[in-house]
């Protein structure tokens, strides 16, 4: 789904900063409006679109973004967009997957350095290492991986649409990769299939214990917990409700908790708060220092100077941009 709120196009420059005004003092404003005006032109002028993730600041996910979501919604969105440039406002395995799915349109990325410990944690060797260990077990690859790695996978999934690939496969027994706690938060979903995974983990949600939630119920109690499927097990087993961060903010859309605490990265809870002021946010949260790569003053120059293109070795970009596809064709729930 792409969600509500993205998109300043149109838009005065203090409708926009109404926009974000909870998270953006007054005395900043001058300082990031002569960039968001140069992003709204620069996109007319060449045709492109800002995709961003959830994780990213409020500045950029509430002013310049044409589609906001998840991984999984930019993945299906990039597919439909009408445009020649697509920027992408997040990380580079998000870049990647937009720049698969339209291998005829400019990709770009404003920071090259914005990896994720999760595409670091595992190779293409790896994987064929893992085949040749577990012959004839699908080996489903996580959206947060490298192009080479999503290359000797049988099809990919996200944190949005895990449960559904993986039975999707009809397999007793499945390889989730490399996320070993999405991996075994899935399994806890679906105790029928045997599911072997990877020693990868997110940086960010790993770092989340039982203890923070307790310590956050018994200061607030009747507080709604949510966390995201890379925390570990422990951590979703303490919470009210786990799923993609599309799936956390539909949940906090929907059932308006008084006080709630996501758990999962800072700017979720401040993206949901700029247009919901009636929910109150706990913290805890962490930041992702790659996703906070992302700025208003290089998604401008990026759009100035269509620098950096994203592109993907031919020799493997066939096969992973088809087992991109192949989650894509399972049916969402
Ligand atoms: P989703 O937005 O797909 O839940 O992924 C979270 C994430 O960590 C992306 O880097
Ligand atoms: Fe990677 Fe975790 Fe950052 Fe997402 S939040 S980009 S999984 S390090």
């Amino acid at each position: 789904m792409v969600q509500p709120g993205a998109s300043g196009h149109g838009m005065p420059l203090p409708e926009l900063y109404a926009r974000v005004s909870r998270h953006v003092p007054a005395i900043e404003w001058p300082a990031l409006a002569p960039d968001i005006e140069a992003i709204l032109r620069l996109k007319r002028e060449r045709n492109a679109v800002v995709l961003a993730h959830n994780y990213q600041a409020p500045e950029i996910f509430h002013t310049v973004a044409d589609i906001v979501g998840d991984s999984l919604a930019l993945a299906r969105e990039a597919v439909k967009v009408d445009a020649d440039v697509i920027v992408l406002a997040g990380v580079h395995f998000m870049a990647e997957t937009a720049k698969l799915l339209n291998p005829a349109k400019t990709v770009l990325i404003p920071d090259m350095r914005a990896g994720c410990s999760l595409a670091d944690s595992i190779t293409a060797e790896d994987v064929r290492g893992l085949r040749a260990r577990y012959p004839g077990v699908p080996i489903v690859t996580y959206v947060n991986t490298s192009a080479a790695v999503k290359a000797e996978s049988d099809l990919c999934c996200t944190s949005g649409n895990a449960v559904e690939v993986i039975r999707s496969l009809n397999a007793p027994r499945v390889l989730m990769i490399p996320d070993e706690f999405l991996a075994q938060n899935t399994q806890a979903a679906l105790p029928e299939i045997e599911i072997l995974t990877w020693a990868g983990h997110c940086e960010v949600h790993e770092r989340f214990t039982p203890a923070d939630i307790r310590e956050v119920r018994d200061s607030y109690p009747g507080v709604t917990v949510i966390a995201h499927p890379e925390c570990p097990p422990d951590v979703v087993a303490e919470s009210d409700f786990s799923g993609s961060t599309a799936m956390m903010m539909n949940f906090v859309i929907e059932k308006r908790p008084a006080q709630v605490v996501l758990v999962t990265e800072c700017s979720m809870a401040d993206n949901i708060a700029a247009a919901n002021p009636d929910i109150e946010f706990i913290k805890p949260c962490n930041m992702c220092p790659h996703m906070k790569r992302m700025s208003l003053a290089n998604i401008r120059h990026a759009l100035e100077t269509m620098t950096h293109e994203v592109t993907v070795a031919p020799e493997f970009a066939d096969r992973a941009r088809a087992a991109v596809e192949r989650m894509l064709a399972v049916k969402p729930r």
